[in-house]
């Protein structure tokens, strides 16, 4: 059983640690993407380690497809694996099913889509999502949900949040069995339950309170940066954390750029992640302690200072924004993967200087001082 500790507040802001049977977290923390049990752009476990990265996320729907998760079972799970020796959380699966497959068609069991890679057709359910999960062998398996894109209707909304309550129930149910059984590779899997209902305040309350009752490890929040706008989801945040348990975990869903990381901190949330580091930076966009960079910009050809002088990571360390420039350029996939390295280290430094300032007493100047420097471009 996972422990959540609140170390300290600062109005709704939270500096906590979350310990797990793979190491403790210390929160507010973000979760470094690797989808298909790699991070994109070619930074290895490894590199993980000094990036400082606490937990990595890696997802259901992709590894079910490709390589199976009955093969990765065999091999001992994911962390056997991919070689990662921290935390791994595991997405449930419904928020691809619902992005990237085809031709779906949900009914209370489940869900029944065709393969994004190569049209088979598969059916998932919330003890699909459980067993899947549970063959990976993550630190914090997540609940399969409904992610509702926006906008919707307040009807469709009712009746999906009521179905992924119930998806819920059935998730803790297959859980609990799975968890007691001499086969399964991490007999202490977590289970995370995933806020839902749009933009309709009464209703994502109405949701918080029907799984803050089931006792779960950690609460996420799902449905938000799905066609809302970054204010839409402040005013959602702020309606259900009142409503959220004190004494657990809680998960913001695929948010966001460190502006709004920072506002969600403020509004109390604990844990993150994002494919935005990485994919910004295999297209050359950096973010840096004065702003956010385009490395392909001429102005950049024959600047030998490094991308950012206060970073501390493996690009910044060695190399100058004109090499950077010049590797993009050229196509050397050398480019992407320093480019990836200092985007994450970037973000796990982020919320380094977040728990800093928390510790300290000062997130509230901390946040005055970030917010109109890391939004804009230099
Ligand atoms: N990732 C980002 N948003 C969501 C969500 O609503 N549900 C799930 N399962 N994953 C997400
Ligand atoms: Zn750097």
């Amino acid at each position: 059983m996972a422990k959540y500790t609140l170390l300290k507040q600062e109005g709704t802001a939270r500096r906590g640690q979350f310990e797990t049977v793979h190491g403790t977290i210390q929160t507010p923390a973000f979760m470094n993407v690797g989808t298909a049990a790699a991070i994109k752009g070619g930074v290895s476990s490894y590199d993980l380690v000094d990036l400082k990265c606490q937990v990595e996320l890696c997802n259901t729907y992709h590894l079910h497809l490709r390589p199976g998760d009955d093969l990765i079972h065999e091999l001992g799970g994911l962390y056997k694996f991919m070689g990662w020796r921290g935390p791994i959380l595991t997405d449930s699966g419904g928020f691809q099913v619902f992005s990237l497959a085809q031709l779906r068609t949900i009914k209370e069991e489940g869900v029944t889509f065709n393969s994004h890679i190569d049209g088979k057709r598969i059916f998932m359910g919330p003890e699909q999502s459980m067993q899947i999960q549970s063959h990976l062998a993550s630190t914090i398996a997540m609940a399969f949900d409904e992610c509702i894109e926006n906008p919707a209707t307040r009807e469709y909304t009712r009746q999906s949040i009521d179905r992924t309550t119930r998806w819920l129930v059935r998730c803790q149910k297959e859980m609990n069995r799975l968890n007691s059984l001499e086969s399964t590779i991490n007999r202490d899997q977590l289970l995370f339950g995933i806020n839902q209902g749009s933009t309709f305040h009464d209703l994502r309350i109405e949701h918080m309170k029907q799984i803050a009752d089931l006792g779960l490890d950690g609460y996420a929040i799902g449905g938000l940066a799905v066609g809302d706008t970054a204010e839409e989801m402040y005013g959602v945040i702020e309606a259900i954390e009142p409503h959220m348990p004190a004494d657990k975990i809680r998960y913001l869903m695929g948010v966001g750029t460190p502006v709004n990381i920072i506002e969600a901190v403020y509004r109390g949330v604990d844990l993150f992640d994002c494919v935005m580091p990485s994919r910004n930076a295999r297209h050359g966009h950096l973010f840096t302690w004065s702003g956010i960079r385009n490395i392909l910009n001429e102005k950049y050809a024959r600047d030998d200072a490094p991308l950012d002088d206060q970073c501390g990571c493996p690009c910044c360390q060695r190399h100058s924004r004109a090499y950077l420039r010049h590797l993009f350029k050229a196509g050397e996939i050398l480019g992407m993967r320093l480019a990836v390295q200092h985007n994450l280290y970037f973000y796990n430094t982020l919320m380094e200087k977040i728990r800093e300032a928390l510790d300290a007493g000062r997130f509230e100047q901390f946040r005055a001082q970030m917010l109109p420097i890391l939004g804009r471009r230099v």
